[in-house]
């Protein structure tokens, strides 16, 4: 069986994204792939027209149901819903900035003090936003957790041997308060504080180890050979560091990694796909106990490429395919 990994297609209305995102899944098909995975970031800003867009080029390429598509959400496709009202609320004020600086900053400092609290009602409505737009592909699925998390992780047996474990990484547990350190932070780079305050506490990312261990130990399970599926990367933090300072790694990186890690190191784990820092790469983890793709390279420039995993029944042989 073939399977095609991607991640990361951030999704626009221009008709630049619309031929690219076609572009590769031309190249998709030509591997004579039967299942096509993409783990996050599928929308940029996660409006209707955005998923309008991937979903209709998917269903075009045959990507219709569980069967031959399986996604998980993204920071990029439940943040921008969470903090909807909030954008909505510095928009408003932006266009006011130029008028009357001294009270607007005011305002500005008050919202930002509003919305630092994480508010996990709003983090379920966006999460079930997402599963609502895709439900097509959850047919095949068997949900682990419950309604509060749209029913994440889920479990797809994609064959005899082989199950995915698709897993929601972007619940930011509520006791990281980053978001004023990090506007800050922002303003200092960019000198703007509307582009310091658009992306808060977002792009960390968690996951709920109980729900983990019930999924990873499922009675359907078996001795099934796993896939997991999660957004945020597995680097440590000198793998990190070829790529980002370990200041903005901070901001990015899986707040409950070691955890994850250990959980994951007792299963029969055969590998983690993965997205959310933009590279197509393979890498080990944990010495090498476990073994972790990130697919998020599509869109590169000059080195665009997406993966592509041939599963036997005693291993998987991936390589990188350039568009
Ligand atoms: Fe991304
Ligand atoms: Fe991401």
């Amino acid at each position: 069986m073939r399977i095609a990994h991607i991640s990361d297609i951030h999704a626009n209305t221009t008709p630049s994204f619309q031929s690219r995102f076609r572009n590769l899944l031309e190249s998709v098909r030509e591997q004579d792939v039967g299942h096509l995975i993409i783990t996050g970031d599928l929308a940029d800003k996660a409006t209707c027209e955005e998923y309008d867009i991937v979903i209709d080029i998917l269903n075009d390429f045959d990507f219709r149901d569980g069967k031959t598509l399986t996604v998980i959400p993204g920071n990029h496709d439940v943040f921008p819903l969470v903090y909807q009202s909030f954008t909505f609320h510095l928009s408003t004020l932006r266009e006011e900035f130029r008028r009357e600086p001294v009270r607007i900053s005011r305002e500005l400092y008050r919202v930002l003090r509003t919305y630092r609290k994480f508010r996990p009602g709003h983090y379920r409505n966006a999460l079930r936003y997402f599963t609502e737009r895709f439900r097509f592909t959850f047919n095949t699925a068997h949900a682990v957790g419950g309604e509060e998390t749209s029913g994440f992780p889920y479990i797809k047996h994609i064959n005899e041997e082989y199950a995915l474990v698709c897993v929601d990484s972007n619940f930011v547990s509520p006791h990281i308060k980053m978001f004023l350190p990090y506007a800050l932070l922002k303003y200092v780079i960019t000198k703007d504080m509307f582009v310091a305050t658009d992306s808060p506490i977002c792009s960390n990312g968690w996951i709920d180890i109980d729900l983990l261990r019930k999924a990873l130990t499922h009675p359907s399970m078996g001795h099934k050979k796993m896939i997991v599926l999660i957004h945020h990367y597995m680097y440590s933090k000198q793998q990190v560091t070829r790529y980002m300072s370990a200041s903005f790694a901070k901001t990015m990186s899986i707040v409950n990694r070691k955890e994850v890690i250990e959980e994951l190191s007792d299963c029969n784990i055969e590998c983690i796909l993965h997205g959310h820092w933009h590279v197509t790469e393979e890498y080990p983890v944990c010495n090498g106990d476990l073994r972790a793709l990130n697919g998020a390279g599509v869109f590169q420039k000059n080195d665009s490429r997406w993966n592509l995993l041939e599963l036997t029944t005693n291993s998987i042989q991936c390589k990188a395919i350039k568009l």
